[in-house]
């Protein structure tokens, strides 16, 4: 575990400020000195273990990457990282973001990759107003019903790239499909976008079939798609998960093809080996997207990292840029919420996945691409659903 990365003891920043102005009164030093030395601390909630684990070291090393490749500094103000390791386990979601929050008075809450522990990061930080950027979970009261001015994110609703698969398949003719994932809010979010694409393409969903989080015995899922007459076997599983559930897949010998959201092959190709030959899915990133950034991106990631960069690396990357945007407007003073917040809704980054922008409930809008798993690489073979918003029902900002 990483907690014990945790810096204890630190004092607020607003305690910081107050104290350098009452130096500054009683003609100690002067007060913007002091001010500006102080880094902006940024804490990461992020699994560093369990079967998310290589997703939060993803997501870590490329926003170190993004700060180092600025100096260190974003809005002219040094960076301070803590890092919280959250295990994937929503139960502990609540004390370890009121850990961060109220104990290491972080700045910024960058996290993290489960939807559930996601929602707890939420509470934390929508009681706070704590600003926050997620990196990959995509729960989709983040930014529907319980969106917030403070909570940014540069991933993916689990719908959206889910719904691009939907429409994926029902334009291609798939009449019947069956959604194989876990029991938690992420299966169920993604597997909603896949059935509502591709009922507007003329298909249906007939069955979902479950197992708990983070379990990996597929066998008596399995066992039951050939009794289902379907078109194509659509599954959300992602790291560890998604290893063992396309190798399961491939030894049952079904004839029936498997696709599903991105996250089923994507960083996992290499373990999965042959077995993902040929596997379709569909996500906002993918191998042999031609643009200058990505060009740059993934060697230096490479280097960084000692492995490929995959999506959760991209998200990552975009979430540091989001928030070098934000300090870049005002000039690294946080506390001015309502310009940091504006240039952030605004900003057009320049993602190593392509354009990105942002919708009213401050969800990322991208390309959705059809990518299929091709001699190890995720190939983008066409674009799903070009500039895709997440509908952001029930967010009133
Ligand atoms: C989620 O829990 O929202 C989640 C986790 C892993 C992924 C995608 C979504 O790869």
């Amino acid at each position: 575990m990483e907690r014990t990365k945790i810096r204890f003891g630190a004092a607020s920043r607003r305690d910081l400020l107050k104290g350098a102005a009452a130096a500054s009164l009683a003609g100690a030093f002067p007060m913007p000195a002091i001010a500006q030395a102080k880094p902006v601390k940024v804490g990461l909630m992020l699994p560093y273990s369990g079967t998310f684990a290589q997703l939060g070291e993803n997501i870590t090393h490329a926003i170190e990457m993004y700060i180092a490749e600025k100096g260190g500094k974003l809005g002219g103000r040094e960076i301070q990282i803590v890092r919280l390791d959250d295990e994937s386990k929503p139960e502990l979601g609540l004390q370890n973001a009121e850990r961060l929050i109220k104990r290491d008075n972080v700045d910024v809450l960058i996290g993290t990759v489960h939807s559930g522990v996601q929602m707890a990061i939420h509470k934390a930080v929508t009681e706070s107003g704590t600003l926050c950027i997620v990196p990959n979970a995509g729960a989709v009261g983040v930014t529907r019903n319980l969106c917030a001015k403070n909570v940014f994110r540069t991933s993916f609703s689990n719908w959206q790239p889910a719904y691009g698969m939907g429409v994926a398949m029902g334009k291609r003719g798939i009449k019947k499909a069956v959604w194989v994932t876990w029991d938690y809010a992420a299966g169920a979010e993604s597997g909603e976008g896949f059935k509502q694409g591709l009922e507007a393409n003329g298909g249906q969903v007939v069955q979902t079939l479950t197992l708990k989080f983070p379990e990996t015995n597929f066998q008596p899922l399995l066992a039951q798609i050939p009794g289902l007459g379907v078109d194509v076997v659509g599954a959300f599983f992602a790291g560890g998960g998604a290893i063992n559930f396309v190798k399961d897949y491939a030894a049952a010998g079904l004839k029936v093809p498997l696709v599903g959201s991105g996250f089923l092959t994507e960083g996992v190709l290499g373990p999965q080996g042959a077995a993902a030959e040929g596997v379709e899915t569909a996500l906002h990133y993918g191998d042999g997207l031609e643009n200058p950034k990505n060009s740059a991106f993934r060697p230096a990631f490479k280097a960084k990292a000692g492995r490929e960069a995959d999506v959760y690396a991209v998200q990552g990357y975009d979430a540091a840029q989001l928030l070098g945007i934000g300090l870049d407007a005002v000039k690294g003073k946080i506390d001015d919420e309502a310009n940091l917040y504006k240039a952030m809704r605004e900003a057009k980054i320049d993602s190593p996945r392509g354009p990105i922008s942002f919708s009213k409930s401050q969800e990322v809008v991208h390309n959705i691409y059809v990518r299929k798993a091709t001699g190890g690489l995720n190939k983008v073979t066409g674009v799903a659903v070009a500039n895709l918003a997440d509908p952001g029902t029930g967010c009133k900002l």
